[in-house]
């Protein structure tokens, strides 16, 4: 089997190539990315070594696209994964746009081109943020977790976020991007007849992931904490319970997996998968888990309210368990303690990553 992974050279780009050749026999890894993202660099030549078949090429150029080999599937976890892109962080809404919305236009013709089966990495941020914020919350051992009386609205179960929950904007321009691309992938699948996964997934984290304050929060928070840099509980009340579900890549690539050997043409194509409430942790529950592990150190409160940010985001696991036999193997303290490990052995990970 061929496999092209966009943005090979991100956190989960990189991740998934390395679990993707571990797992599947026979599988050749063609990765491209423009190397846009801080950090990027690094991976490239980790994934040259692990024998990917690397193109440094931008997706937004037709002719960077169709210089690619023929694959059967494309995993597409290129982007800007940031919230704030856009808004703030030094991306433009023009840069957003032709990085998440018209470079995956040649994403989509590459597999109508190839008849390739498309995997699309989308996102919680897809959900809608006053819906988000409409979620009855209270908190319990400093994290905000889900009022278990209900009412629930549509979509929502004390197992977290499924596919029903409303998509009504805003969302962010972020999340706007990643919807309109879950349309078109869709939309190009059943015109073309090529297969087209969707997985919404939550916070994804790991040794290794680039981290800033508005994206990859985990691994900022730990390399943060470890170096005594400021670090704030932002809105809320300064208290830091704004809570996160997170799992490890090698866990997604599971899924992926399972859903590029499934050969059902019709049903369900979207899921939502996260690291589910056992794998969930807030800012404040974060900080414990770093004063354990580095000793003491305070963050400041700054509860001036940051656009598109919300209280509590668990995904729902349980579409994905059923259809595909999927669950999540890897604990939310080893993907912590990963972390760790890889921010000791790197002191300039925050500057790696412009932090
Ligand atoms: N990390 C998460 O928590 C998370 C959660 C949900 C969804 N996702 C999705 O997963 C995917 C990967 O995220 P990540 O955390 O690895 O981000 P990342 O920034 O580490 O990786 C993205 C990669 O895409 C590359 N890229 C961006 N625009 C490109 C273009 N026009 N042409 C070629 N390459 C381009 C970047 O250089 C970077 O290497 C994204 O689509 C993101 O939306 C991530």
């Amino acid at each position: 089997m061929k496999l092209l992974i966009t943005g090979a050279c991100g956190f989960v780009g990189s991740a998934l190539a390395e679990c993707l050749l571990e797992r599947v026999e026979g599988l050749s890894v063609t990765g491209v990315d423009n190397l846009m993202r801080p950090g990027a660099e690094i991976n490239r030549g980790r994934i040259e070594r692990l024998g990917v078949n690397f193109f440094h090429g931008d997706l937004r150029s037709s002719s960077d696209v169709s210089a690619l080999p023929a694959c059967d599937w494309v995993i597409d976890a290129a982007a800007n994964p940031s919230v704030l892109a856009g808004l703030a962080g030094g991306a433009s809404s023009r840069q957003l746009f032709e990085h998440n919305l018209a470079a995956f236009g040649n994403v989509l013709e590459y597999c109508r081109q190839h008849q390739a089966g498309l995997l699309l990495l989308s996102s919680s941020r897809i959900y809608s943020i006053p819906a988000l914020a409409a979620i009855p919350l209270r908190v319990r051992n400093n994290a905000y977790t889900i009022e278990r009386a209900g009412p629930f609205p549509a979509g929502l179960s004390t197992e977290g976020i499924g596919v029903g929950f409303s998509t009504a904007s805003p969302l962010s321009l972020y999340g706007a991007t990643k919807l309109a691309s879950e349309i078109m992938a869709l939309e190009y699948g059943a015109a073309f007849h090529f297969p087209v996964w969707i997985t919404r997934c939550g916070v994804l984290a790991g040794a290794g992931q680039f981290g800033t304050a508005s994206q990859g929060i985990f691994a900022f928070w730990i390399n943060a904490h470890l170096r005594r840099r400021p670090i704030r509980y932002i809105g809320f009340g300064g208290a830091g319970f704004q809570t996160r579900d997170a799992f490890h890549p090698r866990d997604l690539a599971a899924l992926l997996i399972a859903q590029m050997r499934t050969a059902r043409a019709d049903g369900q194509r979207t899921y939502t998968a996260g690291g589910g409430a056992a794998n969930s942790m807030s800012l404040a529950q974060l900080t414990a888990w770093c004063d354990e592990r580095f000793g003491p150190y305070s963050p400041a409160a700054d509860p001036e309210p940051r656009p598109y940010d919300i209280p509590w985001v668990v995904m729902d696991n349980t579409a994905a368990a059923a259809d595909f036999r999927w669950t999540i193997e890897t604990p939310l303290p080893a993907i912590l303690e990963g972390i760790a490990q890889h921010a000791c052995n790197h002191p300039d990970w925050l500057e790696v990553s412009h932090a």
